[in-house]
């Protein structure tokens, strides 16, 4: 069952190029994005002024990436936050917000009350789910599945990036409904979208070294994770998949954040993965980064690099450097997360943990 792997997660990490395939396919016809199931007016998407994502744990994750997308293409402000506290809280909806639930099981009790919630308060939702008639899209008025297939391993791999795929054909369909993206345009970026299970498939062909690298830091008693922009939430994913699977304490920090009180953390031989941004598509970003890392390198940290292919920059400052291929920057996730999923599982395995069945974790979580 497991295709010949020591364990799950690995099998759904190589499946990763599929599952973003799968998830793209027949969603853009005739010129249009098209969404499953569309219980939502042409004229209510044009009115929306507003788009909550709002989701649990790494689809949570998903929907950060996505925020930097949508808000770019459809010029809306777009709020992400954590089911568990916006249903407790007076989030301010009506008929114009589009709410975006974004769950693999589509079954999480608290995405299942804030969408609850969402439409009491009339505001339009829309389900991002992995799993066919599950009961958050059955209670949404639109609903696009992810085929990121059964997904076993207790931490998320490839639904994950089927989320980030999918919520970007959300953006892409506000876009085409409120005319901010040309027909051309939104095409353009659907042909990037489909240009990635071949990047994906790129990145699978660095596993091995990437377990190398997992292998020499298994002892730490810590990781950090660092990111700007996209890569942000990239470090946010690649700290939780560490801390669900390898029991270890980890943190995803935004690296202009480093200052202002992280970096007191850095010690002798404390290990930070940085997600670096492309040298050409956001250069200013870049440089940053590279700054940040002579930082945190001059303080003894022991630096590991998701760079670009070719950025030959932040070679220096890389005491471990595993390289991505080039693609444009709001993609960067699909291929940056990917690493940091193999980092988790194989420290798990050399602390010889159950990576498929982490402590105290449920696959589903629809108790609170
Ligand atoms: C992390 C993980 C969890 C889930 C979260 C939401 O690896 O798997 O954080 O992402 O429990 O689950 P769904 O997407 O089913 O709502």
């Amino acid at each position: 069952e497991k295709g010949g792997h020591e364990y799950f997660m690995l099998k759904e990490i190589e499946e990763q190029p599929e599952a973003l395939a799968n998830t793209l396919r027949g969603h853009f016809e005739a010129g249009r994005i098209i969404l499953d199931e569309q219980r939502i007016s042409d004229q209510d998407l044009r009115d929306v002024d507003k788009v909550f994502v709002v989701a649990c744990g790494s689809a949570y994750h998903s929907g950060l990436v996505a925020k930097y997308a949508i808000e770019h293409w459809c010029r809306l402000p777009v709020e992400v936050e954590l089911a568990s506290e916006f249903r407790y809280r007076d989030p301010v909806l009506d008929r114009d917000t589009l709410v975006v639930a974004v769950s693999q099981s589509g079954e999480t009790a608290d995405t299942l009350e804030a969408v609850r919630h969402a439409r009491e308060q009339k505001a339009r939702v829309l389900a991002v789910c992995n799993t066919n008639g599950a009961q958050i899209p059955r209670e949404s008025d639109a609903v696009l599945y992810t085929h990121a297939g059964p997904e076993i391993g207790v931490a998320s791999t490839k639904a994950f990036l089927a989320q980030i795929a999918a919520n970007y054909l959300v953006g892409l369909a506000l876009a085409q409904a409120r005319g901010t993206k040309y027909p051309d345009e939104v095409a353009r970026e659907f042909a990037e979208l489909e240009a990635m299970p071949a990047a994906v498939q790129k990145v699978l062909s660095t596993v091995e070294q990437t377990r190398e690298i997992a292998r020499r830091i298994s002892d730490s008693r810590a990781v950090l994770f660092l990111g700007r922009h996209v890569g942000f939430p990239v470090a946010l994913e690649g700290a939780l998949k560490l801390k669900e699977l390898a029991y270890m304490h980890a943190e995803g920090f935004a690296a202009g954040e480093l200052k202002h009180g992280p970096i007191a953390l850095i010690e002798e031989g404390l290990p930070v993965v940085v997600v670096m941004p492309s040298p050409k598509g956001r250069a200013v970003l870049h440089s940053k980064l590279v700054s940040n890392i002579s930082e945190i390198q001059a303080r003894g940290a022991r630096t590991i690099v998701i760079a670009e292919e070719g950025d030959e920059t932040v070679r220096p400052f890389a005491d471990e450097l595993i390289e991505v291929p080039a693609v444009p920057t709001l993609l960067q996730p699909l291929v940056s997360t990917v690493p940091l999923q193999v980092l988790a599982a194989e420290i798990a395995s050399s602390r010889g943990y159950d990576i498929d069945k982490p402590r105290n974790l449920a696959k589903s979580v629809t108790v609170e």
